[in-house]
């Protein structure tokens, strides 16, 4: 293993240090969302016992000290994914509400009757319904691009079904049901040659990886704080300053309006226009601390130390009779989707509780992916930074057990 450091990440995070059921938590949900280092929690109670006030609006010190925080994030997120101007972070409920507003915003203003929306079959149901919705509005043309058994993307039938009626190709960076990490630099180099503009559902990527932008050259780049560390009801969604500025609003309200009359109103400009109403304060600012803390520990180094932890639990899951991995991609990231000969997922998530383990079993958002394995749901173990290789060993004496017991 390498210096990565491990035992003060752990330390850092509170919740860890309890026990369920009598066991030391093994909290190995984190692709649902994941907990909170001491930080973050701490930069949230500052701001409401020190500086809470609401931003944008008061010339008064409080108001101007909440507004700095916020402004402050805003250009932390900024760097954390290299945009070229905070004019291009837009703060919103999180990765859903993101694709939601640009279905609602740019896909109105550019995406008509016949036009055709390239998605692939491994996208989570935030990627899926919001389209499903506008086409069913609009008349335009849902497409969905295959996967192979092991979870990958088919590239080639991808590109067959890029066309000149395609008007977005909005992609999954990184399953959440599978943990494929799709090849989004050919992915948006194609789409590019013709001109189309590419989304990608960063929500299970950002953890992860670090994501560059302006290196990916994607258009729009969205993604959850509660996957990052940071609070949940916040998170991001990055546009190209261009296609922001074009897009019309999204809510109208307060901070998204220059100048209002009963006649007309004149928007705000870029970020605000797509802020209406007084927007999570705490929880940006917890975005805020969380992603400094990230920078602290590098990024990199979170993606060697998960990958090592990724290759530890697939191969000593590889080696368990009657387990079948679902999701088997070269590229992939720290996400452990299984199935067990005879015990239903949800039975091993709830036994695995009785052992003080947290996993999530289900569909995971993401039932046309159930569908293609043809499987009800799935068992899946999603790693992050503060998991350890003996988290994984407790995972793997439990899943015998219960094979010994019920299989
Ligand atoms: N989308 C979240 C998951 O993967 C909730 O579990």
């Amino acid at each position: 293993m390498t210096t990565f450091p491990i035992e003060k990440i752990r330390a850092d995070f509170p919740i860890l240090k309890q026990k369920i059921r009598n066991k030391p938590l093994v909290y190995l949900d984190n692709a649902a969302t994941c907990q909170k280092p001491q930080v973050v929690i701490d930069s949230i109670s500052h701001l409401y016992m020190h500086e809470y006030a609401n931003v944008h609006r008061g010339v008064h010190t409080l108001s101007m000290k909440a507004t700095d925080r916020y402004e402050g994030a805003r250009e932390k997120v900024k760097d954390f994914i290299n945009a070229s101007s905070t004019k291009e972070i837009i703060f919103v409920r999180g990765a859903t509400e993101a694709i939601n507003l640009i279905a609602s915003t740019f896909a109105k203003a550019n995406i008509n009757k016949g036009d055709e929306i390239l998605i692939t079959a491994m996208e989570h149901h935030s990627n899926i319904v919001p389209w499903q919705m506008f086409c069913e509005q609009t008349g335009a043309v849902l497409k969905v691009a295959p996967i192979n058994l092991q979870g990958e993307l088919i590239y080639e039938q991808f590109e067959k079904l890029i066309s000149d009626k395609t008007k977005l190709v909005s992609v999954v960076h990184m399953s959440n049901a599978l943990g494929t990490i799709n090849p989004v630099k050919k992915i948006i180099a194609a789409a590019k040659a013709k001109n189309i503009p590419v989304l990608l559902d960063g929500a299970q990527a950002i953890p992860h990886m670090s994501v560059d932008v302006q290196q990916l050259d994607c258009d729009f780049y969205v993604f959850s704080g509660h996957k990052l560390y940071a609070p949940a009801g916040i998170g991001v969604l990055y546009g190209k300053q261009a296609l922001l500025e074009a897009m019309p609003p999204y809510q109208g309200g307060g901070d998204m309006i220059r100048k209002v009359t009963f006649e007309e109103t004149e928007y705000n400009t870029l970020p605000y226009k797509f802020e209406a109403g007084t927007p999570s304060i705490a929880d940006v600012v917890g975005l805020g601390a969380a992603i400094d803390y990230l920078v602290e520990i590098g990024m990199d180094n979170i993606a060697a130390y998960e990958a090592e932890l990724l290759d530890y639990a697939t191969e000593k899951a590889s080696k368990i009779e009657g387990l079948r991995i679902i999701g088997e991609a070269k590229e992939k990231g720290a996400i452990l989707s299984f199935v067990l000969d005879k015990i239903h997922p949800h039975d091993i998530g709830t036994m695995l509780d009785s052992l003080g383990i947290a996993i999530r079993a289900g569909h995971h958002c993401a039932m046309p992916v159930m569908d293609f394995f043809e499987v009800p749901a799935t068992a899946r173990a999603s790693f992050a930074m503060y998991n350890t290789k003996e988290e994984i060993d407790v995972l793997m004496s439990g899943i015998e057990q219960l094979i010994e017991v019920f299989g």
